[in-house]
């Protein structure tokens, strides 16, 4: 039985913001935010896309005059927007420019085990391989990185991350309440802390952290102190924890309301009013803001207690979209919630344990190509995802399942908040928690759920399982 009674909007609680490093402020002149380049196709047509994707190695000026070593797609650091269709055929090159092995994985699609680059799917240096899917997914906001296996904290801690944007029927309808002009009033915001050594530079090695790599410098889109000029009166910023393992808690200094209107894996039933929202690893969420309302100039959004984007509007507002009218932003996800039968679903656990080097999932650990457990193709099962106690140490786990786009049936017990009562692919298992998601894989093959604390995933909270026909 299910408690209706109280259900907050968004996560309240995540017990483990007191042992977060502060985020610090830098005296320097903010910078405009760098917007990623929506990538080009190779070639393209209504129903075929083709991209070409190169990781490699560059050098990024986080503080004015000093070079960083870092890795990223298509550039120096981070990547490019891909965008893709529902139901389009898919081809990307996936080329390796970098020193060591990497893989390319495509967070949030549901696509063939072949396509899906985990760490059995290594393009060495200097090679390239192409990839092929069609896209099930409908409209999201998912993301890209390395799943190397033992490198991809690394990885992606050097700058290996990029956008997915999925369009379709539903999001094209939505045009005239959503804004959609790339960079201009739907703004991509990438978000990773970092440590810096050297006055400036980013070294893994150096900060490394069995428990997860944090830091005390916040990131927007690859940027220290960034700004934001605008004349638009609604913003859709499109918001991806792409941390090794931080929460961050995201508020308007002045506690403007926003709305929040999809989350991983697409649009929520409607706008969901709030005033702060955690996401954990992994996690996105996509939020509109009305700028009419707020009453700072300049408005800041707040990372934890950190100032991190400027906003500031310049001149009189411009009515970009009819946001206000939206009453709903998909039909379905309201009153046929689950399938009826779940109770007689078949029902799995995934107790994930310990910390450190003692991470494990139901007692075993990660063993590249042995699969733990089997599923049947396009069949619903319930999973219950347990974070369990532990006497030496307990923390927050951002759990994350391949192949699929998952709905939270409870937290445990109750209803989960109502901004995780859409598609999911991610979410944030509290110390002692147990949380109940309803699962159905549509393809075959070899995959993963793992811990997307990447540490943890690398030293062994992850397990491969097996789908078949
Ligand atoms: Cu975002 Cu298994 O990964
Ligand atoms: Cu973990």
């Amino acid at each position: 039985q299910l408690d209706v009674t109280s259900q907050p909007n968004s996560m309240t609680q995540v017990d483990d913001f007191d042992s977060q490093p502060t985020l610090k402020s830098v005296e320097m002149e903010r910078q405009d935010l760098p917007i990623p380049a929506l990538l080009e196709p190779v070639s393209q047509s209504e129903e075929k896309v083709h991209y070409h994707i190169t990781a490699q190695e560059g050098e990024t000026e986080y503080f004015p005059g000093i070079k960083s070593p870092s890795k990223g797609y298509n550039g120096n650091v981070l990547g490019p927007v891909m965008r893709l269709r529902k139901g389009q055929e898919v081809t990307i090159t996936t080329e390796n420019q970098l020193e060591q092995p990497a893989t390319y994985h495509w967070h949030g699609l549901m696509l063939p085990a072949e396509a899906d680059g985990g760490p059995m799917r290594v393009v060495e240096p200097h090679s390239q391989t192409d990839v092929h899917f069609d896209v099930k997914n409908e409209a999201a906001t998912c993301w890209f990185h390395p799943h190397t296996y033992l490198l991809s904290p690394e990885q992606l801690y050097q700058g290996l991350a990029g956008l997915i944007y999925i369009e379709d029927e539903n999001s094209d309808q939505l045009k005239k309440h959503l804004p959609h002009e790339h960079g201009v009033d739907d703004i991509p915001l990438i978000v990773q802390d970092r440590y810096f050594v050297e006055d400036g530079v980013v070294d893994y090695e150096q900060v490394f952290s069995i428990d997860g790599t944090r830091g005390d410098h916040l990131l927007l889109n690859g940027a220290l102190m960034t700004k934001f000029n605008t004349h638009k009166r609604f913003l859709r910023l499109r918001l991806l924890n792409a941390s090794n393992r931080t929460n961050f808690k995201f508020a308007f200094n002045d506690q403007s309301q926003f709305f929040q209107i999809a989350s991983d894996g697409g649009f929520l039933n409607y706008p969901l009013g709030m005033k702060s929202l955690i996401l954990g690893a992994a996690e996105r969420a996509e939020i509109v803001i009305d700028l009419k309302d707020t009453e700072e100039e300049p408005l800041y959004l707040m990372v934890n207690d950190f100032k991190a984007l400027e906003i500031s509007k310049t001149g009189s507002l411009e009515e970009n979209v009819d946001f206000s009218y939206i009453y709903s932003l998909r039909e379905d996800l309201l009153n046929t919630i689950y399938p009826e039968e779940v109770a007689d679903l078949p029902f799995h656990h995934i107790l994930f344990q310990g910390t450190d080097e003692r991470v494990a999932v139901n007692g075993r650990k990660f063993q590249q190509g042995r699969a733990d457990e089997t599923y049947k193709k396009d069949q619903y099962y319930v999973w219950r995802i347990i974070n369990q106690k532990d006497d030496i140490e307990n923390m927050p786990h951002p759990f994350h399942a391949h192949d699929t786009q998952f709905r939270i049936l409870a937290r445990n017990g109750k209803l989960p908040y109502k901004n995780e009562m859409g598609y999911k692919d991610t979410l944030v298992v509290n110390k002692g928690e147990a949380v109940d998601i309803l699962v159905k894989f549509p393809d075959t093959g070899l995959f993963m759920h793992h811990c997307h604390n990447l540490e943890h995933q690398e030293h062994g909270m992850m397990t491969h399982f097996e789908v078949e026909e």
